[in-house]
């Protein structure tokens, strides 16, 4: 018999793995659930994440089931079933390192067109998630992993707002607050970090990049005291900080879940996440068994926070989400990814999200194959 709460991954790739062994190695847990298409696959991993979080001192209870998002029905009944405190979605149909893995001349032409213009692929899974969650009446907590900027976005104009996301600008928070305290000579839990930022910020924030930022709030206080001057805070947005290329990095967001999971089941924490209530790019929140709310944050209102990640969402070339829910893109990205991969999408409708989430990756496998790389 557990006691704890019940926690349930969806998906389980790259993110879905690193975030199970992460969790496997936190002694709040009641039971971990690793949900995916591939039982025995998952079996293995689940076996992988218990006998190491054993050999390091843990007793984790963890366990695989059958999922698949696509079945919206037999989501809804393991829902029921698992009664599930949190879901902690990382299924989606591509990640976003997939591109990445092309050639250096393609790869570079796709990533002009910027990280909005994939968003079908990454949100149709989380789509039918937030329905099975409504059918199966579950008050789950449900924290969405891709894309959650613009993704709760359109799942809240449909009624389907999902807890929050994870990552992302959570990403960004730790750098800062380890070169100011370094800044400063303090320690690291002494600094205080606000940030209002969108996914698209974080291209600017590890590498050095031309061409303009999005916009973003950022303060940094220090005993009482608004330091972000001192210490230079834009200069250290910015400051070159050099993380592995792929998904070595899903660790650092595996770190952002893991800790927004504990604080749902815990006491009120101020955190930072991605899309809290629905809204567009990311704030500093308020998390706790109550939900994931945006936090009063000094020197800026909550309309102005929202209208940051609002103008940002043009940085991921996303001109509008209307309010019906449907996504709008802007020209120069939807015109390269026609040209590309002959995939025209100026406007996305709820109702064509699935469709248009096959296409694109059918489109994108023959423009792989095309320069011979074989990605999957
Ligand atoms: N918020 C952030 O900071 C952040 C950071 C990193 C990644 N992400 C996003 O998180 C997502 C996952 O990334 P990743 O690198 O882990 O991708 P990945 O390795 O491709 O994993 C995605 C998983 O989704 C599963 N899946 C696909 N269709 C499914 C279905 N119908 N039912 C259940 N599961 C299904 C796949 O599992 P099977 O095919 O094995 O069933 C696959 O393993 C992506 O959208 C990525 O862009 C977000």
């Amino acid at each position: 018999m557990t006691t704890g709460p019940t926690i349930l991954i969806a998906g389980l790739g790259d993110l879905g793995g690193v975030c199970l062994e992460l969790l496997a190695r936190e002694r709040w847990p009641g039971r971990i659930v690793a949900g995916s298409r591939h039982l025995a696959r998952t079996g293995a991993r689940v076996n992988l994440a218990r006998l190491g979080a054993m050999a390091q001192g843990y007793r984790p209870s963890i366990e695989a089931v059958s999922l698949d998002l696509d079945d919206e029905d037999a989501t809804a009944e393991l829902l029921d079933r698992l009664s599930p405190d949190i879901v902690l979605t990382t299924a989606a149909r591509q990640s976003w390192w997939t591109p990445e893995q092309l050639p250096p001349a393609p790869r570079a032409k796709l990533a002009a067109a910027g990280f909005g213009v994939w968003l079908p692929i990454h949100l149709v899974l989380s789509l039918k998630l937030m329905r099975a969650v409504r059918a199966a009446g579950s008050a789950t907590r449900v924290l969405i992993a891709p894309f959650p900027d613009v993704a709760n976005c359109v799942l809240a104009r449909l009624g389907l707002e999902p807890t929050a996301g994870v990552g992302n600008l959570d990403e960004i928070v730790p750098k800062i607050a380890s070169l100011a305290a370094a800044r400063l000579g303090v320690a690291v839990d002494a600094v205080d970090v606000s940030l209002v930022a969108h996914h698209a910020l974080e291209t600017h924030v590890f590498e050095p990049t031309a061409g303009p930022m999005p916009p973003y709030f950022l303060r940094i206080v220090y005993a009482g005291t608004d330091v972000t001057g001192t210490v230079d805070g834009d200069a250290l947005l910015r400051h070159p900080y050099p993380l592995p290329p792929g998904p070595a990095i899903h660790f650092l967001t595996s770190g952002s879940a893991v800790r927004l999971m504990r604080a749902l089941v815990d006491a009120d924490t101020r955190l930072h996440a991605p899309g809290p209530e629905g809204l567009p790019g990311g704030y500093p929140v308020l998390a706790g068994p109550g939900g994931v709310r945006v936090a009063p944050i000094d020197g800026l209102s909550r309309e102005a926070a929202i209208d940051i990640n609002e103008r940002s969402h043009a940085f991921d070339g996303i001109e509008a989400i209307e309010a019906d829910g449907t996504v709008v893109f802007r020209p120069e990205p939807a015109g390269i990814m026609a040209r590309e991969l002959g995939y025209r999408c100026d406007r996305l409708p709820p109702s064509e999200i699935a469709p248009r989430a096959d296409e694109l990756l059918t489109r994108f496998r023959a423009y792989a194959d095309r320069y011979g790389n074989g990605v999957d």
